[in-house]
């Protein structure tokens, strides 16, 4: 057998946690109490809250339909000259997919009974998708992942590896949809203040809760991955992982703000950023900090940037 169940790495144990936290359902959300909510958001508020939901709702989709290939891509390593097991990685990601396509249905179901739209495009227009790495870029990366199976070449399969779970796990879903997690927070607090309620959307806030725990898991699994790669391929971390962390801070974390104003009161902006610098230097340490040439202190690095520009 492949699969030694005395012998469970990072993957597998995240597996066995999926198997019990991952049994929820979104269509068990009564929505009913949150359509009522909705309808006293301001226009202003309605369209900056669906900004961060149509890029979730795209988000997700994109994220279902191009995980596949990371698991082709897997099984064509050489699995015994690897420092990890490929077979259990390729059990978690099975399991990961089917997340994705559930977080994917519940942002459909929320679009339709509580948005009473299926419509992303026109609030996203000016959005995150214009600037820098967003989700549509996914199927660029696994169109390289195919094209890598294809030669079947080692060393560049753990490279195209090593860009698509920086991509995917490390930018996607440890800053992207971090920041989004982050947002929603804000902005329900702020709802809710101002309404003199203990919260409002409360189904939303539930749902979302089980797709943060989801997602804590795939990332703590895409981090564990990108150690992996780099035992493999030292050179790695240097050759792929820091500059695509370099492009991702200077096209996020040191760009303009995209939203020039915010119709929540009280938004803060600048508290995100700085637990996104966290979130990255998290995923710097967990990789190995002195891997790294220029990333290993994130902070310093930034402000290093920021003092020239
Ligand atoms: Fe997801
Ligand atoms: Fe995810």
């Amino acid at each position: 057998m492949t699969i030694d169940y005395s012998d469970r790495e990072k993957s597998y144990e995240l597996y066995r946690k999926g198997k019990r936290e991952g049994t929820w359902d979104p269509d068990e959300y009564d929505l009913e109490r949150d359509r009522e909510d909705w309808e006293s958001f301001t226009e202003a508020e309605q369209h900056r809250f669906l900004a961060t939901c149509s890029g979730f709702y795209d988000g997700e989709e994109d994220v279902t339909r191009t995980l596949a290939p990371y698991m082709m891509a897997l099984d064509a390593l050489p699995n015994e000259e690897m420092p990890f097991d490929t077979v259990q990685e390729e059990m978690y990601l099975a399991q990961q997919v089917y997340e994705e396509a559930k977080h994917t249905d519940l942002f459909s179901r929320y679009f339709e009974t509580v948005f009473d739209t299926q419509e992303t495009a026109p609030y996203r227009e000016g959005g995150y998708q214009e600037q820098g790495y967003s989700t549509d870029d996914l199927y660029d990366t696994a169109d390289d992942l195919l094209a890598a199976i294809d030669r079947g070449d080692r060393t560049e399969l753990v490279y195209t590896l090593g860009e698509a779970y920086l991509n995917y796990m490390g930018i996607v879903e440890a800053q992207l949809a971090r920041g989004g997690y982050l947002s929603f927070d804000q902005m329900i607090e702020l709802k809710a203040e101002e309404m003199g309620r203990d919260v409002v959307l409360e189904s939303f806030q539930e749902a979302i809760g089980k797709v943060r725990q989801d997602e804590t898991r795939h990332i703590e699994n895409g981090r564990w991955i990108l150690r992996q790669l780099a035992e493999a391929e030292p050179a790695v971390v240097t050759d792929v992982y820091e500059p695509r962390i370099e492009e991702y801070v200077e096209n996020r974390l040191l760009a303009d703000p995209i939203y020039d104003e915010q119709p929540f009161d009280g938004y803060d902006q600048e508290k995100i950023g700085k637990q996104l610098v966290q979130y990255l230097q998290d995923t710097v340490d967990y990789i190995g900090a002195d891997r790294f040439d220029r990333y290993g202190d994130v902070r310093a690095t930034l402000e290093e940037r920021q003092a020239a520009d």
